[in-house]
């Protein structure tokens, strides 16, 4: 319907309708097609993507870099004069599936998304209201770092925003998207943040650039050598997930989203499903070679137990000797960490332990189960490892077990030798319900390995010592290598068949939906970081 009123509008609403339109070009055409030219989408655009159709609502748009005595002279000429309005990150909140969210989107086409005093202000002013209000923030970086004209004043900005992302860690789910360059401090909020989403091939995060490094260490590296998308999600674990493309990254977060309550008070979401709560799946009883050394694929037993199929993959490039991710259970989210027996043999190593750590203590924030689908050998021998740190890599997914008081259920499907079964969640560090199939075997270490050690001297002096040995490792394996000896002791809770792993867990997340567990009341532990 037309609005009479529009023919001829009151001067004020005149003005405010033409700063209104000021504020949606950004940088200007040029600096948009540039953007586009690049395969990259827009500040707004973004934000259209990634919320609820219709559902954004903007604050600051008439926030300015420029002085107010500026600002007022260029509002009275109607226009901004050189003051830009927006100041290159846009800012307010939104829904996401119906729910509230909050978000920031760096403007490229203003001063190249460039921090200074204002865009900081803007940003912690969305990040108060998120904390206060309880809803998730995302935060879409696309930035050339510290406006270099505002000195120290964007330093400053900086160190508000970590400051908020420190205080809301915990309390919200915060997400980033690196959707372009994000260099020098802009990469320390996203690093502060749950989860990093980055694009491949358009996206980078370095702390110093390729110039820099040439200069400094003369390495000859190039923008995505040094921080693309495939490197932070393979080499370095610093970003979670590596999309295609801009819309499929904005997609994939949202999808994420589904899994997480708004808030660490609020219940886990519940998406009412319709597979089976007490489906079996008989192709589990067969999926153990007979041959203990034999990998196999942890994800098909994943993918089979969890409803419709659906698993979100955390850090899917990295550590791969690892998995974890989020999946619903009889509609319930769960948080899942499993071994890969098909890489390095599920072994833990210092990359491994710092995902899964990272992945426990966030599920612990959030109210989110975990399962724990275990298949591990033990920690990966080596000079390297020693001397990169495994014990403390190693101590930390262990501290992040412990200290968890969210519901956590083990599947123990092949091997829990040594420090690993002491690392991934037993009954005596508070693990809630410890299942395992018959082919489990929990012992202090391989048949082959603890035979050398307790009967070296029998075996060198046996007339055949290669048959000797064989005797002596199927004697080993008879009295360990099984899981009745843990399941006597009580340290297994129950011994299933394979076929049945999806309705016993969701009867234990049923089970456990009110458990209830604290920590003794501290300033906060000391994770061996
Ligand atoms: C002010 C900046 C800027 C910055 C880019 N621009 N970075 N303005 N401060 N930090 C401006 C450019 O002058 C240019 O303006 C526009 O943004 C687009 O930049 P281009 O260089 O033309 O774009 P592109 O070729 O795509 O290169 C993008 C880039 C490059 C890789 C991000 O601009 C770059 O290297 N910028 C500097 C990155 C950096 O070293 N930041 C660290 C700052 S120190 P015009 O007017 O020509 O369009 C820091 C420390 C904080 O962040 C520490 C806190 C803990």
């Amino acid at each position: 319907m037309q609005d009479t009123h529009d023919q001829s509008p009151d001067p004020r609403l005149h003005r405010l309708r033409e700063l209104r339109a000021q504020t949606q070009l950004g940088g200007g055409a040029d600096k948009i097609a540039v953007q586009h030219a690049k395969g990259r989408l827009t500040a707004r655009e973004r934000i259209e993507l990634l919320l609820d159709k219709g559902s954004f609502r903007e604050i600051d748009a008439f926030v300015t870099n420029r002085p107010a005595a500026v600002v007022a002279r260029a509002v009275q000429k109607n226009a901004a004069n050189g003051a830009i309005l927006t100041d290159g990150v846009i800012t307010g909140w939104g829904t996401i599936d119906g729910r509230l969210v909050y978000v920031f989107s760096q403007d490229f086409t203003v001063m190249g998304g460039s921090l200074g005093q204002a865009h900081a202000a803007k940003i912690t002013k969305v990040q108060d209201m998120a904390l206060k209000n309880g809803a998730p923030i995302i935060g879409i970086n696309d930035s050339g770092g510290a406006r270099i004209q505002e000195g120290m004043l964007s330093l400053v900005g900086y160190s508000e925003i970590f400051l908020r992302n420190t205080l809301a860690s915990g309390v919200i789910p915060q997400m980033s998207i690196i959707m372009g360059p994000c260099a020098g401090g802009a990469v320390y909020s996203p690093a502060l943040t749950d989860f990093i989403f980055m694009v491949k091939n358009t996206s980078y995060m370095f702390v110093t650039g390729p110039d820099v490094v040439k200069a400094v260490t003369h390495e000859d590296v190039s923008f995505e050598e040094l921080g693309g998308a495939l490197v932070h999600n393979s080499v370095s674990g610093v970003a979670h997930v590596a999309a295609d493309s801009e819309g499929d990254s904005l997609y994939l977060l949202r999808l994420l989203l589904s899994y997480l309550p708004s808030n660490n008070m609020e219940d886990i979401p519940f998406v009412k499903t319709r597979d089976d709560p007490l489906r079996t799946d008989a192709l589990l009883d067969t999926i153990i070679p007979d041959n203990p050394n034999k990998p196999y694929d942890m994800k098909q037993i994943i993918r089979s137990v969890v409803d419709d199929g659906q698993f979100f993959e955390i850090h899917e490039h990295f550590a791969q000797n690892i998995i974890v991710g989020f999946a619903r259970l009889g509609g319930h989210s769960v948080g899942i960490v499993a071994n890969q027996p098909q890489m390095l043999a599920g072994v833990l190593d210092i990359d491994a332990s710092e995902k899964a750590a990272r992945f426990v203590r966030f599920c612990d924030c959030f109210n989110i189960p975990v399962i724990t689908f275990e298949d591990v050998p033990g920690f990966l021998p080596g000079v390297s490892q020693e001397h990169g740190g495994v014990i403390r890599a190693g101590a930390k997914l262990l501290y992040a077990y412990c200290e968890a008081t969210v519901p956590k259920v083990n599947v123990i499907t092949r091997k829990a030798y040594g420090g690993a079964f002491c690392v991934m969640s037993p009954r005596s560090t508070r693990g809630d319900l410890v299942l395992a199939w018959p082919s489990a075997e929990l012992a202090v270490m391989g048949p082959d390995g603890a035979v050398n050690i307790i009967h070296r001297r029998e075996i060198a002096a046996a007339p055949d010592p290669a048959i000797r040995k064989t005797e002596l490792v199927n004697q080993y394996k008879e009295e360990f290598a099984n899981p009745y000896v843990a399941a006597a002791n009580g340290h297994i809770d129950d011994i299933i068949e394979p076929r049945e792993t999806r309705p016993r867990l969701i009867n234990a997340i049923e089970m456990l939906r009110n458990k209830r567990d604290s920590n003794p009341p501290k300033k906060h532990g000391n994770i061996p970081l």
